[in-house]
């Protein structure tokens, strides 16, 4: 069977899953920690190479104070209780998105996970954290004009491959496939560059609800699908034009 390589995922839909049970938005959110536990284990199971979550997004700023607080908390948390065991389990942790706005503590504690795990080669885990797709493709601009400007860089130079590696998981295969829970059909700013040729698959189910199951289904549906890439359609017959 056809495995993805990268498999990125939008996990959607914590505060539904809680207000379907009268619970706070925050309830939601600690229960999406045992999918995302789910997700890494299948993945080193199924020798999945990378996997990228979208935990927190450039947009999630406009939350509430104290949503984006518990969130910053819960983050904090899980990273620091679940690092010694990725690093075990040969697990690199790689952190994306914009850390302007963090607190100093979040990134100390990203930095030493990703310094922590970085000769591991098992599964890369990226964790989209603050992240934008805009964003990243405009850092990825800026940091070529500069190179412009200050004469190492000609921009006749700057093609496709040239700004694709300037992003920030430029290193790495394009996901393969993506997955979004939570119903809606939409890419919210994630991956906007790298996700131009990804197979799409959506869940209404609610990530705190994202079973083994339901990754399998993901799974199983891209091992059906016919990537093309602008190709023709391999002809079945003898004329091709
Ligand atoms: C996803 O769940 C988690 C984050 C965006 C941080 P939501 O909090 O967006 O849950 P819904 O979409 O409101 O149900
Ligand atoms: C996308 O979910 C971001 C994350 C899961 C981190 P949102 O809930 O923020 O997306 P929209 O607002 O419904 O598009
Ligand atoms: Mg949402």
């Amino acid at each position: 069977m056809r495995v993805p390589r990268h498999v990125a995922i939008i996990m959607d839909g914590n505060g539904r899953w809680a207000g379907a049970r009268a619970l706070p938005r925050p309830a939601g959110h600690r229960a999406g920690i045992k999918p995302v536990r789910m997700c890494i284990e299948e993945s080193v199971k199924r020798g999945i190479k990378v996997l990228t979550l979208f935990a927190f997004s450039s947009e999630n700023w406009k939350r509430p104070v104290a949503e984006v607080s518990l969130l910053m908390q819960l983050f904090l948390e899980s990273l620091e209780r679940e690092i010694e065991e990725l690093a075990g389990r040969g697990i690199s942790v790689r952190f994306i998105g914009s850390r302007e706005q963090l607190a100093p503590a979040v990134v100390a504690s990203m930095e030493a996970a990703e310094a922590r795990t970085r000769d591991n080669e098992r599964l890369m885990l990226v964790v989209a954290f603050g992240y934008g797709g805009r964003w990243d493709i405009t850092a990825a601009a800026r940091r070529l004009a500069i190179a412009c400007r200050d004469g190492t860089l000609q921009p006749e130079q700057i093609d496709e491959a040239r700004l694709g590696c300037e992003l920030s998981i430029g290193d790495l295969p394009d996901p393969d496939l993506f997955i979004r829970t939570g119903g809606e059909q939409r890419i919210s700013n994630f991956l906007l560059w790298n996700l131009a040729y990804t197979e799409l698959w959506f869940t209404d189910t609610l990530w705190p609800a994202f079973g083994a199951a339901d990754f399998g289904a993901a799974i199983d549906s891209y091992a059906e699908r016919e990537r093309r890439f602008g190709h023709a359609v391999a002809a079945s017959g003898a004329d091709a034009c």
